[in-house]
Formats: structure tokens, C-alpha cells, sequence
């Protein structure tokens, strides 16, 4: 095994070697030798695809299935009439716009193609890779070389020289090292004995680009995943689950901010998240691959084989997955998502609006939250949902019951005063109820939260943040407001001494940590409650333009998260 050239991008004063490393690759292909190539999409294992026996040994070396036909790769149109019959004129003139370039044509093939390299089809793909070394590779060569994908069968394809050598090394006879792929997907495959043409696989070509060309394509049901039991993609390889990692995926599509904030709702520690950059943030506790601007699906497609493979040297346990929309190349990276998925998709909701609130006592959250429901909205109440749950769920009770023995009643009804007194002023005996509470509570929430219809919600819960609540928002607001006008509604609320609502006060978190933590902030600063709630329906109002704004076009991030 040697790995023949290297980067094309350091080659100033070397070009005899870069010439003698080219025969040498051209010399092993003619050889029947094995030879990982550099493409613009994808790395190709090479062999000469007119030699059974070399073909055979791409199959051995990948452990692909033999049903699966391979790719010839050569230098232009002129070559078509070689391994093809009755071409139609329409392949000329795609081959002409986009050659050399990411689009295979599948034509009927002459019988000098052998069975092994076409699988046993009488159709051949034909495609003239935009590589300069590995152009000059086949031209020397002088034959038509067959190439897969260069991973091993079912992993992701691979993008770089060493993503090969992960995969092939000992097993072939030489990598040509041609620098990271540019176009990151491969080739997008059309059919052309069929009548309008059929698109096979979405690839480094955009359908947009055929269809403006030779007008409407068919598309293949097995692109979107729809084919039924037992029913055969005109691509055999299409119906591999492909593209891999050992985890498994789940693609959340939708607009951008929707997926990343139902993504955020699903996961734990252990799962591994790939993302758009502008959505890495919400996802510090993770394992996290991103995939570029959400607005850039050029380096989208450069990635997102590399963010795949990436998993496989992590111990996640699961793998969620945002999808660009399906124009342009995003036909492609999303289809590539949705394979490594097993096209196991979840379609985000957008148009489900929930509002975290928080904030310290006396700073008008109840107000707040009133503003909601005049506006329709519909309050998630975290405390009500947990004692519900003390009510329904053993495993909560035995949890509570095993840290904190004898907080329950004979009857089974929880003493809050009791357990009150445990945790009051004992920071680590709090902390473990919260741990055991938090850890009942938000799955239940998250759960029915999932079942809601659309509309305006708002999650009332004292620990929004700490809890991990917060995760199920589109927005977290902070409701702040001046200590002194929060001591003198205390006072009048609660009926206490100022001493007393400024002991409870200074015993709580500040505004700055909710501010700090929060989307966004309503401050209350008004006279009256009455006041206070007519400027909050106006805040929220706006708020929650802008959360659809966002759900419909998705581009914008969240403000401070
Ligand atoms: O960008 C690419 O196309 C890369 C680079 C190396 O050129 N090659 C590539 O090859 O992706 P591979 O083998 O990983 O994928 C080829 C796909 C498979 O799904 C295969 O079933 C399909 O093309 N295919 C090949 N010949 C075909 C034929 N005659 N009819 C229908 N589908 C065919
Ligand atoms: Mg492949």
C-alpha cells in the first residue's frame, strides 16, 4: 500500500513528481491493481472497469454486495461511444454543460462493459470526474476506470485521503492523494433510457440545474425513502442503509430554529448532535458536529460525511440530525441525512409556540403569565404537573421515599411540611430533591408537551433553567424587576414586615443570573399589576411575531441563548 501523491494545493517545483505519481497510479490501474482516487465529490476505489477481475477486487476490498453496479469513470464525451449504444442525443448535451463534473448518466451499455462492473444490468454509469490528477490518471491509463465510493460498504463515503486510509489500508494498492473533496456528496445520478429521465440519486448537481436545461425529471421513490416492502430502486445502491455511523440517527427537518429546538427537547448527554452552526450553542452539554451556516449548503455538503464518520470515535448513543430544505444541493445532504437515518424523520412542529418564564418572587411572572392566556395562550402549570405525578407514579414516590424516609403519610400522601423542613436551609438535601424531582418532571413535561396542539403555551415552573425545562422553549424570558418595587409588592402580597421581604429576596438569585441565563426579559417597572399586564400582552405580542417570523423563514437565531 503507498499513498502515491499528495496535496495538489503544495506543487510549486514539483511537477515531475506529480507526473511520475500519476503513471505510477496509471500503471497499477492498467495493471489490475486497486487505486483510491481524488473526485471533486467523493474519494473512488479504481479499477479497471473493463477487467472482471480487478472489478472483483473492489467488491472484496469494500464488502459490497455484489448486486450493487459500479461507475465508469472517464475523461469526456468521446468515450461514450465506446461502452455505450444508442446514446441519445440529450446525453451530449448534458455532458457537454456539466462534464467533467458531479452528474452519472445511465445508458445502455455495449458488451465490452463486463457483467461484474454492471452488476449484470444491460445499463451502464458513465461520468467524467472534475479532478485534474485523476483526470490525467484515466487519460494516461487509457481505459475506463470503475469506482465506488472509496468507504467501506455502508459507511459514510469519504472526503479526504485519510478517511480512505481509515477505511482500505493493506486492503488496496495505493491512495492518490488529491486534497479534501470540494464538492462533499456524490454525483447525482440520472437515468437516461427512460423516457422523461429519471433522477436516481441527488448528488453534487442540483436538479434545478438539469431541469433548466432538458426540462422536467422523474424523480426515483427511493430518493425520499418511500419505496414500499419488497419493491426494487432502479439504483440498486439506493437501497442499502447507507452512509452510516454506528449510532443511530434520527433527521429532525423543518425550518432551521424549529429543528434545533426540537432537537434540544430530545436530547441527553449521551446523544451526539449534528447541527448548524448558528444552533451549536444550545447544545453545550453534547457531543457536536456542525455542518456549516444554515444559509450555506456548499459547505453543508463538504461535511456532512465527515460529520458522520466523526460519531464513530465517540460513545454516543444516539444521533440527532438538522436537514437543510430540499432545493439545491439540499436534496442531496438531506438524503444522505435520512439513509444514515434508515429515513427514520421527525417533521419539527412550527407551529407550536411555548414560553419559558422565570424570574425571582415579587418580580411579576404571575402577571406575565396572565398576559399570556389573554393573548390565548395556554399555561403549563410544572407545579400542578408534579403533584400529579406524586399522585400517579410510584417510581417518583420511591425515589423521594428512599432519600428522604419518612416524608410520606401512612395514606401515602406526601408531608410537604415535612419534606419542607429537610430541604430548608440544607443546600445539598435540596439539591437531591431536585435532582430526583427534575428527573421525573421533564420527561412528563416534554411528553406532553409533544401532544400539544398548535398554539401559544407558556411553562410555569419555578426552575425553569435549572431544571433543563428550559430546553422545550423557543423562548426563555426573565421577568425582572427593581429590588425596591419587588420588596413593596412582596410586602403587600404576603402581608410581611420589609425586613422580612428583603431576607427572603437577598436569599434568592439575582435578576442578573435570570438575564444572564434567559432568551429574553420583561422588566416590570409599572405602577399597577393592571399597567404591568397591559405592557406584557404588548411584549409578548411582539415576541411572539418574531418566533413565527423565524419558525416560517428559519434563518434568524435566538437572540442571546
Ligand atoms: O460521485 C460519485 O458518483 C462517486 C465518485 C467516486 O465518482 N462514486 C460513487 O459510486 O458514488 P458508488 O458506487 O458509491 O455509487 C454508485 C451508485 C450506486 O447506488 C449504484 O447502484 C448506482 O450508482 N449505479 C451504478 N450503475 C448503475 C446502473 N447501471 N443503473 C442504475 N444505477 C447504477
Ligand atoms: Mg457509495
Amino acid at each position: 500500500m503507498q499513498t502515491i501523491y499528495y496535496d495538489l494545493r503544495d506543487t510549486k517545483g514539483q511537477q515531475k513528481r506529480i507526473e511520475d505519481n500519476i503513471s505510477a497510479a496509471a500503471k497499477i490501474l492498467r495493471e489490475g491493481g486497486l487505486v483510491a482516487i481524488p473526485t471533486e465529490t467523493v474519494y473512488g476505489l479504481g479499477a479497471n472497469g473493463l477487467d472482471p477481475k480487478a472489478v472483483n477486487r473492489i467488491f472484496e476490498a469494500k464488502g459490497r454486495p455484489q448486486d450493487n453496479p459500479l461507475i465508469l469513470h472517464v475523461t469526456g464525451p468521446q468515450w461514450l461511444p465506446r461502452y455505450c449504444a444508442d446514446i441519445p442525443p440529450i446525453a451530449y448535451v448534458l455532458a457537454r454543460k456539466f462534464w467533467p463534473g458531479p452528474l452519472t448518466m445511465i445508458l445502455k451499455r455495449k458488451s465490452i462493459v463486463p457483467d461484474e462492473t454492471t452488476a449484470g444490468l444491460d445499463t451502464v454509469g458513465v461520468r467524467c470526474p472534475n479532478h485534474p490528477v485523476t483526470l490525467s490518471i484515466i487519460r494516461e491509463a487509457g481505459i475506463p476506470i470503475a469506482a465506488p465510493s472509496a468507504n467501506t460498504s455502508g459507511r459514510p463515503s469519504c472526503t479526504t485521503a485519510q478517511d480512505v486510509l481509515e477505511d482500505m489500508n493493506g486492503k488496496i494498492d495505493g491512495v492518490v492523494d488529491g486534497g479534501p473533496c470540494t464538492v462533499g456528496v456524490e454525483s447525482t445520478i440520472l437515468d437516461l433510457t427512460c423516457e422523461p429521465p429519471r433522477l436516481l440519486r441527488p448528488g453534487g448537481l442540483p436538479m434545478e440545474d438539469l431541469e433548466r436545461l432538458i426540462g422536467h425529471i422523474d424523480v426515483d421513490k427511493a430518493i425520499t425513502g418511500t419505496l414500499a416492502e419488497g419493491e426494487k430502486p432502479k439504483a440498486p445502491g439506493m437501497k442499502y442503509r447507507h452512509y452510516a455511523p454506528k449510532a443511530p440517527v434520527t433527521v429532525v427537518t423543518g425550518a432551521p430554529a424549529a429543528s434545533a429546538a426540537e432537537i434540544a427537547r430530545r436530547v441527553s448527554a449521551a446523544s451526539g448532535v449534528i447541527c448548524f452552526d448558528e444552533y451549536a450553542h444550545l447544545f453545550k452539554g453534547q457531543e457536536v458536529h456542525t455542518l456549516g451556516p444554515s444559509a450555506d449548503k456548499q459547505t453543508q455538503a463538504q461535511r456532512v460525511f465527515d460529520a458522520l464518520r466523526s460519531f464513530d470515535e465517540s460513545g454516543v448513543t444516539e444521533i440527532y440530525a438538522q436537514c437543510p430544505d430540499n432545493r439545491g444541493l439540499g436534496l442531496a445532504i438531506g438524503n444522505r441525512l435520512k439513509k444514515a437515518a434508515g429515513f427514520h424523520v421527525v417533521q419539527a412542529d412550527s407551529q407550536r409556540i411555548i414560553l419559558g418564564l422565570t424570574g425571582c418572587t415579587g418580580a411579576g411572572k404571575t402577571s406575565a403569565l396572565r398576559a399570556i392566556q389573554a393573548l390565548g395562550g395556554e399555561i403549563i402549570d410544572c407545579d400542578a404537573v408534579y403533584h400529579e405525578m406524586l399522585e400517579q407514579s410510584e417510581d417518583l414516590r420511591n425515589a423521594i421515599n428512599e432519600k428522604f424516609p419518612g416524608v410520606f403519610s401512612e395514606d401515602g400522601s406526601l408531608n410537604h411540611r415535612k419534606l419542607g423542613e429537610e430541604v430548608f436551609a440544607k443546600k445539598d438535601r435540596l439539591a437531591q430533591l431536585n435532582d430526583i424531582v427534575f428527573r421525573f418532571l421533564v420527561p412528563e413535561v416534554e411528553r406532553r408537551v409533544g401532544r400539544l396542539p398548535d398554539g401559544l403555551y407558556a411553562i410555569d415552573a419555578i426552575n425553569l433553567l435549572e431544571s433543563g425545562l428550559n430546553r422545550l422553549c423557543d423562548r426563555t424570558v426573565a421577568v425582572t424587576a427593581p429590588v425596591e418595587l419587588r420588596v413593596r409588592r412582596i410586602m403587600a402580597r404576603d402581608n410581611i414586615t420589609e425586613q422580612y421581604a428583603r431576607l427572603r429576596i437577598s436569599a434568592q438569585k439575582s435578576d442578573e443570573y435570570y438575564r444572564s441565563k434567559c432568551d429574553c426579559e420583561l422588566t416590570n417597572a409599572a405602577d399597577t399589576p393592571e399597567e404591568f399586564r397591559k405592557e406584557a400582552e404588548l411584549y409578548f405580542r411582539r415576541l411572539i411575531e418574531g418566533v413565527e417570523e423565524e419558525k416560517r423563514h428559519g434563518a434568524a437565531s435566538r437572540q442571546n441563548g
